[in-house]
């Protein structure tokens, strides 16, 4: 195994039926390294959520191939990909995606106890402490506020201790004072855990962030550069 912990190639995707079928991803080639961080931008329909939740095994290509630390995914089937996804690949939406009826606690211990574990509910606390809620347990999604619904969607993707997390558009929904402090929180914990970090957005000065932009135009790469070494003083 080498140490690409994502590689895609030549991935043709169309999404719709009949008429309203579209070609969105048009022949996608690209590989990252672990503990890589990658800003994914581009205008509004250029294809990046659909490219995020093909990484994240979410959508089946038409053609190409999709491998995520030396695994084909188009090898498994339905049950060991969603096992593959759970353990291996952390996501977070724009809209934090949170189980309304659930509390903070029991949405973040969710994927564990789906997989079985027992100390889903210990993890999860920990987790939560670790995003800076350990105080908001028992609330329920209405209780937070947007930036403490999206702690508690960040805090569920970790707590499988994913080597991936995909975020898409994750601070679109917030002011913009906690939106830095949401993507100051996913870099921190990226970095903590060495996981590799493929984050959609729209805003330059945080795709600046990243080791690596790519940019997406009509389902295609247009760009793909490495961020400058920063200078040191
Ligand atoms: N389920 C779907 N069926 C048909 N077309 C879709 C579907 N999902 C997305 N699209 C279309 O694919 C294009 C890319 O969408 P998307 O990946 O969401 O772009 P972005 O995230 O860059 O805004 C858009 O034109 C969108 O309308
Ligand atoms: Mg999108």
């Amino acid at each position: 195994m080498n140490d690409k912990t994502i590689a895609l190639h030549d991935v043709e995707l169309s999404l719709g039926r009949g008429a309203a079928r579209v070609h969105i991803l048009k022949g996608i080639s690209l590989e990252v390294e672990r503990g890589e961080a990658v800003g994914l931008v581009g205008p509004s329909g250029s294809g990046k959520s659909t490219l995020l939740m093909t990484i994240a095994g979410l959508e089946q290509p038409d053609s190409g191939q999709v491998v995520i630390d030396g695994t084909d995914l188009s090898r498994l089937d339905e049950d060991a990909l969603a096992r593959f996804r759970g353990r291996r690949i952390g996501i977070v939406f724009q809209s934090f995606h949170l189980v309304p009826t659930m509390t903070a606690l029991e949405n973040v211990a969710l994927p564990l106890e789906l997989a079985g574990r027992d100390d889903a509910f210990a993890k999860a606390e920990a987790e939560l402490a670790a995003v800076g809620l350990g105080e908001r347990l028992h609330h329920y999604p209405a209780q937070l506020s947007g930036g403490e619904q999206q702690r508690v969607a960040i805090a569920r993707a970790l707590v499988p201790n994913p080597a991936i997390l995909v975020a898409d558009e994750p601070t679109g929904n917030l002011d913009e004072g906690t939106g830095s402090s949401i993507i100051d929180l996913l870099f921190a914990l990226k970095a903590e855990r060495g996981a590799t970090l493929v984050l959609v957005t729209h805003d330059l000065s945080l795709a600046r962030r990243c080791d690596r932009t790519i940019r997406l135009r009509s389902g295609r790469i247009e760009a793909d550069a490495t961020a400058p070494a920063p200078v040191l003083v």
